[in-house]
């Protein structure tokens, strides 16, 4: 026998349309955030199926006290420095505040972040009058991912980072929204800080695959940021939701791989990282 026989394949590259086929089979898939090559190389080594360059960067990179400063520039850099670091997951970026307020700025910050900064998808917080960029985006062959619940750059709308669509018309808004974003095109769903019970009522309702954080055990993916995973304080108060897992993991990859196991064999997220 040869050496080279014995060698680990390398795994196949996630696609998006290989998203909806691991809902389809019920395999859930895991999702983390990423800042740079070197914790995208970890994130990629430990199994993720997706790498998110979140505009979290603005507060556990940047260390600014919110998502709204963060620039289209300052994503497609550290989009870029991510790409470098990624063999299979599949890299998806995040679209700035405001940066999609009409088609034709989205159309502009989605072609810069694809375009020079390697992303094969682009995540919009919010419905109502964002479901004209995600169809614009889609029919010109960009991938979208919706955010839905607690969308971090309406703070100011919400007066806070508080869990929505608790009272019975706020779940049916959120029930309506995610599947107007799902015939918009979209083909991923992140739901942030909604009650476990309606994250699942929502995973059920769509085809695409829901992606919770906050969101409970019943959607078909969990995504976290890199930080709050390796249990770094970000010196914010940190949320129910969040594990460490470097403990466990005893290295970042290790880490990276508890996350994932955890993640697939729904042991994570518990009761008790999830909303009534
Ligand atoms: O910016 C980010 O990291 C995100 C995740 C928390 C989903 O949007």
């Amino acid at each position: 026998m040869y050496a080279s026989d014995d060698k680990p394949k390398p795994r196949a590259a996630v696609t998006v349309p290989a998203l909806r086929v691991a809902k389809r089979e019920g395999r859930k898939l895991v999702m983390l955030t990423a800042y740079d090559a070197g914790f995208a190389r970890a994130a990629d080594a430990g199994g993720v199926d997706m790498v998110l360059v979140g505009d979290s960067l603005g507060m556990v990179v940047q260390g600014k006290p919110s998502t709204l400063p963060v620039t289209v520039a300052e994503i497609v850099y550290h989009t870029q420095c991510v790409a470098r670091g990624l063999r299979a997951a599949l890299l998806v970026a995040d679209m700035p505040f405001q940066s999609y307020a009409t088609p034709e700025r989205a159309l502009d910050a989605a072609s810069a972040l694809v375009g020079q900064g390697g992303a094969a998808m682009v995540k919009l917080e919010g419905a109502g009058h964002v479901l004209d960029a995600i169809r614009f985006l889609v029919e010109r062959d960009i991938p979208v991912c919706a955010h839905l619940g607690l969308t971090p750059q309406s703070v100011h709308k919400f007066g806070g980072y508080s869990v929505q669509g608790r009272e019975e018309t706020a779940a049916q808004r959120l029930l309506d929204d995610a599947l107007a974003v799902q015939a918009a095109g979209a083909e991923l769903l992140v739901l942030e800080c909604v009650p476990s019970a309606l994250a699942t009522r929502i995973s059920q309702a769509l085809q695409i695959p829901t992606i919770g954080i906050g969101a409970g055990p019943g959607c078909d993916g969990q995504v976290l940021v890199l930080h709050d995973m390796l249990g770094l304080s970000s010196g914010h108060r940190r949320p129910r939701f969040v594990k460490d897992f470097l403990a466990a993991g005893g290295s970042v990859v290790g880490a990276v791989k508890a996350y994932a196991a955890a993640v697939r064999d729904g042991s994570f997220p518990g009761p008790e990282h999830g909303y009534e």
